[in-house]
């Protein structure tokens, strides 16, 4: 008997959801590949893929639209929550706060599959007023609810950057809510699994998902990712940087490694043509010069390990060219995986869950009589 270190090669339960294939580098939402999503569908016919199984008719979409909508209206105490936070509050975790205060109204949460699609609506459209509002926080302005417009991608851009958002800015939304909108049971899926597996509501499921998520090694990547090529500061400096921190340090380079990839993340290929695609500023482009030299020099030391760049390596980029603060960068990763950790709840509740309760190796001091310690 041994433990999986890292719970590798652990199935933890069925899903119709999302299938990779870690060897080509395939993902697929429902069978569909993310290539094809990404270039014709939207993130709400996306979305309703995952909750319902099939791409939604007009009229099907019309009616989730409308529901999801209703979750642009944020109850005054949440936003009274938001504006109490710290202005230089990590977005992630302005979020994590206001879904563990909504989880005080769930007490007498009864899961059921006729009312989780809704409460899945719901809690997708809460999810982009508390993000857009974090941004509005951060940045001094006075909270509001989105406003329904012809997309969610539209809507909360508009909030959250607080101006009229162009198309080609809206379409990078609408492609990164659907990039990072489920990858089956990553380490903040499964804390939202073991949580609803005890029958707590989505809530605190999705809280639980929230505070895995924040992690380096996990959302936070695409923070460290950016900040990295900050640091670096142009193409010409990624082989000293490269050679001392990453050869002699041995530090991790982040936006590189994945458990399941062992080639390239199909949504890091997408996200690199985006960024390249969106960037104008100087500044913008100079990051992005420096992270290609640096994907070429990561891929050169780690290609033979089977460690290449994953969709946290150039995301960021696409999201500061829109207008976003490197704080935002991983609240935008929750945002859009919302919607796959509603989707595997809903998913696991209909399986009949068992409680989720492994078991640790016992290798502490066998059985002993205590004989009281004297104090005095
Ligand atoms: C996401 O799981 C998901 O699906 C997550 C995600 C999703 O959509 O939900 O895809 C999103 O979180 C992507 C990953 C973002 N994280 C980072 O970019 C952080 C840097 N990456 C590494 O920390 C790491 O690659 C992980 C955490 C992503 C995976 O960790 P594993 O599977 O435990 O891999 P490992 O640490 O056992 O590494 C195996 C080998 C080691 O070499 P050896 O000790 O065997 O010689 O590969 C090396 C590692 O040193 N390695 C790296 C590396 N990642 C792995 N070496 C340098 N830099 C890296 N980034």
């Amino acid at each position: 008997m041994d433990i999986s270190s890292g719970l590798e090669d652990v199935y933890i339960k069925h899903t119709g959801l999302t299938s990779i294939d870690g060897e080509k580098g395939i993902l697929r939402y429902r069978g569909y590949n993310i290539n094809d999503l990404v270039e014709h569908s939207t993130f709400e016919e996306v979305a309703y893929l995952m909750l319902y199984g099939e791409l939604p008719t007009s009229e099907q979409l019309r009616t989730f639209k409308n529901s999801v909508e209703k979750g642009y209206l944020l109850p005054d105490y949440v936003k009274q929550i938001i504006s109490s936070m710290p202005r230089e509050a990590e977005a992630l975790s302005v979020y994590m706060t206001a879904f563990a205060a909504m989880s005080a109204s769930e007490s007498n949460f009864k899961w059921s599959p006729q009312t989780d699609k809704a409460k899945a609506a719901e809690i997708i459209g809460h999810a982009a007023s508390v993000v857009a509002n974090a941004n509005r926080h951060s940045m001094g302005l006075q909270l509001r609810d989105l406003a329904p417009s012809d997309s969610y991608a539209r809507s909360f851009l508009e909030a959250a950057l607080d101006r009229k958002a162009e198309q080609g800015e809206v379409r990078v939304m609408d492609r990164a809510l659907i990039l990072y909108l489920d990858h089956e049971v990553p380490a903040s899926t499964t804390a939202a699994l073991v949580a609803c597996s005890t029958l707590s509501d989505m809530y605190s499921s999705i809280a639980a998902a929230i505070a895995a998520l924040k992690g380096p090694l996990h959302g936070g990547a695409a923070e460290s990712a950016y900040t990295q090529f900050a640091r670096i500061g142009s193409p010409e400096k990624v082989d000293a940087w490269f050679n001392e921190n990453i050869v002699e340090k041995k530090q991790k380079l982040m936006g590189f490694g994945h458990r399941v990839y062992k080639t390239y993340d199909p949504r890091m290929k997408i996200f690199k043509k985006m960024a390249t695609d969106i960037v104008k500023r100087d500044e913008d482009r100079n990051i992005l010069l420096t992270a290609e030299k640096l994907e070429e020099r990561g891929v050169e030391q780690f290609g033979a390990k089977h460690v290449y760049p994953n969709t946290d390596y150039y995301s960021g980029i696409a999201y500061r060219a829109v207008g976003f603060p490197v704080n935002m960068f991983t609240a935008l990763f929750a945002l859009s995986r919302t919607t796959g950790w509603v989707a595997h709840i809903s998913e696991y509740n209909e399986s009949e869950p068992r409680i989720m309760r492994p078991r640790a190796l016992y290798k502490g001091p066998g059985p002993r009589d205590l004989a009281p310690v004297s104090h005095h």
